[in-house]
């Protein structure tokens, strides 16, 4: 079934410990963890010494979205950090097939990340060495941005892709993802659920979670029905 992943990047800093202890007990499947470098995006925010400070409050999986240029030189950093999964993007990563290997390699999950602007193509080479492919549905780099709604044939256009390849990929999104678009997200195939602001910026995060997660199941249903 779907899997819901808060952002991190839109709890109080202050107090992620006690944050993640109440999305946690509010329903969350994992956490997302955003690693930006000020570099390939224009903003920057955590790196291994916080997710390994964090790792021993949960057992919930870490979903780690790398938005830095040479992902490759930091992969064992944050493998030993405790990340479940590291998501590296396609527009930083020139050589991926060796890079999602080595995420293998290194004990975790292998992620891509398409920019809006990527043409889901980019991954049709590498899905035997991908366990998820994360579609930004907003440029990276903040949280609270618009959802791009040009981005609902890129998710659908993605779940033909990894269905004729016959692989075992699962389909994500990040970025504008709360109430209103997750019904339409979820009829175009996405599974696993980033959100960050949709969550955070509400006071009572179960009530928040349990109502997205409706949504979702609703839009699944529907799907399967259809086909
Ligand atoms: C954006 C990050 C997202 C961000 C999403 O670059 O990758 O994970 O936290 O935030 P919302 O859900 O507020 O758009
Ligand atoms: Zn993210």
């Amino acid at each position: 079934m779907a899997i819901i992943a808060p952002s991190l990047l839109s709890a109080d800093f202050a107090r992620l410990g006690e944050e993640i202890a109440a999305v946690v007990a509010a329903g969350a499947d994992w956490l997302h963890l955003d690693v930006m470098d000020g570099h390939f995006v224009p903003n920057i925010t955590i790196g291994p010494p916080v997710i390994a400070a964090l790792r021993p409050l949960t057992d919930v999986p870490f979903d780690v979205h790398l938005m830095i240029s040479q992902p490759e030189r930091y992969l064992e950093d944050f493998a030993r950090a405790g990340a479940n999964l590291i998501a590296v993007h396609v527009e930083t990563s020139p050589h991926l097939h060796r890079t999602l290997r080595e995420i293998r390699r290194l004990g975790c999950q292998a992620g891509v990340v398409l920019n809006p602007s990527t043409p889901p193509e980019a991954i049709s080479y590498v899905l035997a060495e991908t366990d998820m492919v994360l579609i930004m549905t907003v440029n990276p780099g903040f949280g609270g941005q618009s959802f791009i709604p040009a981005m609902i044939p890129k998710v659908r256009r993605l779940r033909q892709l990894v269905a004729a390849a016959g692989y075992p990929v699962h389909l994500a999104v990040d970025g504008g993802v709360n109430l209103d678009t997750v019904v339409d997200l979820a009829q175009a195939g996405a599974e696993i659920f980033v959100a960050g602001s949709a969550i955070f910026g509400t006071d009572d995060y179960g009530a928040t979670i349990a109502a997205l997660r409706a949504r979702i199941d609703a839009a699944l249903q529907d799907r399967e029905q259809e086909t």
